[in-house]
């Protein structure tokens, strides 16, 4: 199992990284979830959205951001200029938890390996983390969401320094209309920094 992990390091190619976690058992998550939800969108895109975990639609359909929030995710990029044809989207954890508990921090720190090779092979050059176990597990920030949110951390690819913005999740937002406004503030600031003017 910290085999599968260990490979997943040096995985050569998206697909080779696919396969590995299709064959990875050590997560508990793979035993109730109904699909592996690895990933949707360019492997050649600049930016590259990562979220918390795969819901019921996307557990069935086996990719990323396929519900509600989806559709609230899609229209958002679309506001830049940006679709699943020029982005790439995926999770924190590939596998669906019960019933939609959040992922605990083990889970989360045992598919680590994987989304941290996922990332060094899309090699965007911006990473959006859609909420806050995305916001921290990717910047290690300890601030509460609401105050990372609009912010850019630095992430560093093993050969160079890219940049991860927190921001507000897709789902929160459905909860939470009001804070739309901001968010749309953090996607300009996003699309400034893919054509390089911040
Ligand atoms: N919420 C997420 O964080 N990810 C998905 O893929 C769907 C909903």
């Amino acid at each position: 199992a910290s085999d599968a992990r260990a490979r997943a390091r040096e995985a050569a190619s998206l697909e080779e990284l696919e396969a590995l976690m299709a064959g990875f058992e050590a997560c508990p998550l793979r035993f109730t979830a109904k699909n592996l939800v690895f990933a949707d969108g360019s492997p050649t895109a600049k930016v590259m959205f990562v979220g918390e975990a795969p819901g019921a639609d996307e557990d069935r359909i086996g990719k990323p951001f396929m519900g509600r929030s989806g559709q609230l995710l899609d229209r958002m990029m679309a506001t830049i200029g940006l679709d699943r044809s020029s982005a790439y989207v995926t999770n924190i954890v590939p596998w669906r938890p019960p019933g939609n508990r959040d992922p605990t921090p083990q889970e989360i720190a045992i598919c680590r390996p994987f989304l941290e090779r996922q990332i060094e092979l899309v090699d965007p050059d911006v990473v959006v983390c859609l909420g806050s176990p995305a916001t921290k597990t990717l910047t290690g920030t300890k601030d509460g969401i609401l105050k990372a949110r609009g912010r850019f951390y630095p992430y560093l690819l093993p050969t160079r320094e890219i940049r991860a913005l927190a921001t507000l999740h897709p789902a929160f937002l459905l909860r939470q209309p009001v804070q739309k406004r901001q968010s749309w503030r953090d996607f300009r600031l996003l699309r400034a920094a893919l054509d390089g003017k911040a």
